[in-house]
Order: structure tokens, then sequence, then C-alpha cells
């Protein structure tokens, strides 16, 4: 298959770039820095130099793939439109990436939800993430009124070495880089809130899976256990040799020095389960679950 992928050069994109080319797919990869072009291509990538606000390339390429996987910016409403315009009537495939944030809670660190949500359970989204779950929608409305075949996949927290170019995720590698800054594992608040996880190998086999089985207008969140963000910082103390030694960082100063982004991804509470994937994909992970993973393999 001809497969048109965004953010190419990026933790998710690249990682699932790879897994395509290693499964003998063509891919085509949005990127934007002229400099690691050649890198792109010495991962089988063909470089498509470009961004999300190049509406001719993005319909070009969308027109010459058999499907296209949208994996820049889950934000990014202008690009999401061009693409399904420039597949609508096709039936092709479109992988739109989105996170779990989108439901998650302004617990700021401080409690627990028992809510747990699968793809059936509704919800209304945080203030912060409003817009995301907009696009989440309007990529699955296309699959039933534009003949475009549509999937949102919905990735919880994501941890492991990203398998394209060197990039990296976003949760960890703060927490980790804040702990080394203190000395202690650090969490927000009192660090009760939990976060459902998944490594970058299975969840690149999920698209690789939801490429070719996927039907339309799906929509599928991306886990395979779930910890709680006191727990996280445990291990990540363990790991850095601060003998288990925690540290809470008050949710005011976490956002003075992080923005609005600490609320949605380290003080909240999102706690999903994949149960489609599994379901209709016949997807199986099998990596190290997040807590031994930071044992063996810290930044
Ligand atoms: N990492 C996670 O745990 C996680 C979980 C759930 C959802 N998400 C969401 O998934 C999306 C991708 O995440 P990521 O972790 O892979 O981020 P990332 O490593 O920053 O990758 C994003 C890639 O997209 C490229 N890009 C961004 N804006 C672009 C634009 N306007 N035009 C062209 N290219 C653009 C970047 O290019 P450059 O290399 O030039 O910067 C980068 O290669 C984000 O929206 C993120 O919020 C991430």
């Amino acid at each position: 298959m001809k497969v048109f992928i965004t953010g190419a050069s990026g933790y998710i994109g690249g990682s699932v770039a790879k897994t395509l080319v290693d499964a003998g797919h063509t891919v085509y990869g949005l990127i934007r820095n002229q400099e690691k072009v050649a890198a792109l291509q010495q991962l089988g990538v063909e470089p498509v130099l470009g961004t999300l606000n190049d509406v001719d390339i993005l319909i070009k390429f969308a027109q010459r793939s058999d499907a296209v996987i949208n994996a820049a910016n889950a934000d990014h409403l202008a690009s999401v439109v061009t693409i399904i315009g420039a597949l609508r009537g096709t039936g092709k495939a479109f992988i739109h990436t989105s996170g779990s944030s989108v439901i998650g809670d302004d617990a700021l660190g401080d409690t627990i939800s028992e809510k747990i949500y699968d793809e059936e359970t509704p919800f209304v989204p945080m203030d912060i993430r409003a817009y995301r779950a907009h696009i989440d929608k309007l990529v699955r409305r296309a699959g039933i009124d534009d003949w475009v075949r549509s999937i949102v996949i919905v990735p919880s927290m994501i941890y492991g070495k990203a398998l394209g170019l060197p990039a990296e995720s976003a949760q960890v590698p703060q927490l980790v880089r804040k702990s080394q800054e203190m000395g202690a594992g650090v969490h927000v608040g009192k660090g009760v809130n939990r976060w459902s996880n998944v490594h970058i190998k299975d969840l690149a086999q999920l698209y690789l899976l939801a490429l070719v089985k996927a039907p339309s207008a799906s929509y599928f969140f991306a886990e395979n256990g779930e910890d709680s963000f006191g727990d996280i910082a445990k291990a990540i103390s363990e790991a850095l040799g601060y003998q288990g030694k925690t540290i809470s960082w008050s949710v005011n100063d976490a956002i003075a020095e992080l923005g609005d982004w600490v609320r949605s991804s380290l003080a909240s509470n999102s706690r999903v389960r994949g149960v489609n994937a599994r379901k209709l994909l016949g997807w199986e992970p099998k990596e190290e679950p997040l807590l031994s993973w930071i044992g063996h393999n810290l930044y």
C-alpha cells in the first residue's frame, strides 16, 4: 500500500512510518525541516517537504496514496479538513491521531477518578480539549457522510524509544527532566491521579492493523495498562538512583513552567480501555509495562 503520513519526523509519526516501511508499504512522509530529509530517506521513507498548511501538497499526496495517516498535530483542524476533502468519495483510509486527554478531568493531581472510559462511554471534554474532541467527531463523521474510511486512534500516555528519527514522547521525558532537576521523582499535587499507557511499539502495530482492517468511522483508545503519577514518580526516582524518594510539584508552579498542558497531561486522570482495538482488530500488545520499562530504560 502507498501511505502518506504527516509528522514523519516525530515520535508517533516516525515510529509508525518505520513500522509501515518494515511491513513492506511505500511511505511518503511529510517533513518540514530540510535538515532531517536525508535521515528520513535512510529509514526508507520518501520525504515530502512541506507543512500542514501546504494545501496543495496535502491534496497531491493524499490523492497519490492509498491511505493517509495524520500524526503531526491532533489539534490542526485545517489540515484535517483538507485531507478529508482530498479523499472524499474514494473509500480510502484516513487515520487521525488524537489523544486520551480528550476524556481527562481537571483533578490537579489531587484526586483519583473512578471513571474508566471505553469507546462507548459518553464524555464531555474539559475546556482545553473541546477543540480536539470536535476534530475527532469531524473525522468520524467523514466516515459516514463522505465515503472516506475514517479512523481515530486515541493514544494514552506513550512510552518507549522512538522507532524512527530521534524524538521523544511528552509526559515521561518531562517528568524525568524535572526529577533530575529536583533530585527526587516528581509528581504534580498529591500524584494520586491515574493515566492509562501504551508502549510505542504496540501503538505502531495498532496503526498497522487499523490501516488494513478498521471499519469506517471507528474510534480506538490505545492502552495496555494504567498507573498513578505517584507510582511513576517512584519508579523514576528508583531508576535515577534517588532510592524511591518522591516530591510534589505544586500545580501552580508546574503550570507557570510548562503552561496549561500540565492540567490535561500531568495533573489529570485519563483512564481508558482499548476495547475496540482488541475486539475489532485482534490487537495484542506485548511490550513491557510502563513501571518496569522505566526501571530498565530511562532516557
Ligand atoms: N506522545 C504522546 O504521548 C501522545 C499521546 C497522545 C497524543 N499525542 C498527540 O499526537 C500528536 C503527535 O505527537 P508526537 O508525540 O509524535 O509529537 P512530536 O514528536 O512533536 O511529532 C510531531 C511531528 O509533527 C511535525 N509537525 C508539527 N506541526 C507541523 C506542521 N504544522 N507542519 C508539518 N509538520 C508538523 C513535527 O515536525 P518537526 O520535527 O519539524 O517539529 C514533528 O515531526 C500531537 O498532537 C500530540 O499531542 C501524543
